[in-house]
């Protein structure tokens, strides 16, 4: 297979990324039964992963989108959340499944949850994709999580360095001359 230049190894690979995906699709499935659900993505580094989960749903379920601003192009989180985009609907009574890409500091899940009660959504949930916990700095309940991981930093399938590399198929560690 084609490894980036740039990429030093490749962490989870494509069918490693199916089986998680397929796993995760399997207990919302099951937990959301009878529930109103709404996944709401965060842009632009869930993309991937949240198509993928779609597809191996069977529930059927409505979708929104938000983009939050929290590292203005660098490998640290600067712990203020901005929203650049806002849901398109109300989220009043519903069962919302926030769907991220990673979780790091939690600075972006803890903001995005208190701001999803305070619109009186029913419930607030968390799917993501990857959890690096050593770096937290804000405890936070995260309901599914694909794979915890070092505190290495990643590219690949939606996460990006700078804009990068979001559309490589795998999850691979940058190399780190890229961004010291
Ligand atoms: P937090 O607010 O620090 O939890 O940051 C979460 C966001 O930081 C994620 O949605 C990603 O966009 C970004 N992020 C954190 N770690 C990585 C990484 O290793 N690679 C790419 N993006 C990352
Ligand atoms: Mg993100």
């Amino acid at each position: 297979m084609f490894i980036n230049k740039d990429v030093e190894s490749i962490l989870v690979s494509e069918n490693e990324l199916r089986e998680i995906v397929a796993r995760l699709a399997g207990e919302i499935d099951a937990d959301y039964k009878d529930k109103d659900l709404m996944m709401i993505g965060v842009l632009k580094g869930s993309v991937l992963f949240m198509a993928d989960l779609m597809k191996a749903m069977e529930k059927d379920f409505s979708i929104d989108f938000v983009v939050v601003s929290s590292y203005e192009n660098g490998t640290e989180s600067s712990g203020r959340v901005n929203v650049l985009k806002d849901v398109s609907q109300s989220v009043e009574g519903k069962d919302l499944l926030i769907v991220e890409d990673i979780i790091d500091s939690g600075n972006t899940l803890n903001f995005l949850v208190q701001y999803f009660n305070a619109k009186k959504a029913k419930s607030v949930k968390i799917v993501t994709l990857f959890d690096k916990p050593d770096r937290r700095q804000v405890e936070i309940p995260v309901d599914y999580v694909g794979k915890v991981i070092p505190d290495v930093f990643i590219v690949g399938y939606g996460l990006d360095y700078s804009e990068k590399y979001r559309t490589l198929p795998y999850v691979g560690i940058l190399k780190h001359e890229i961004y010291s």
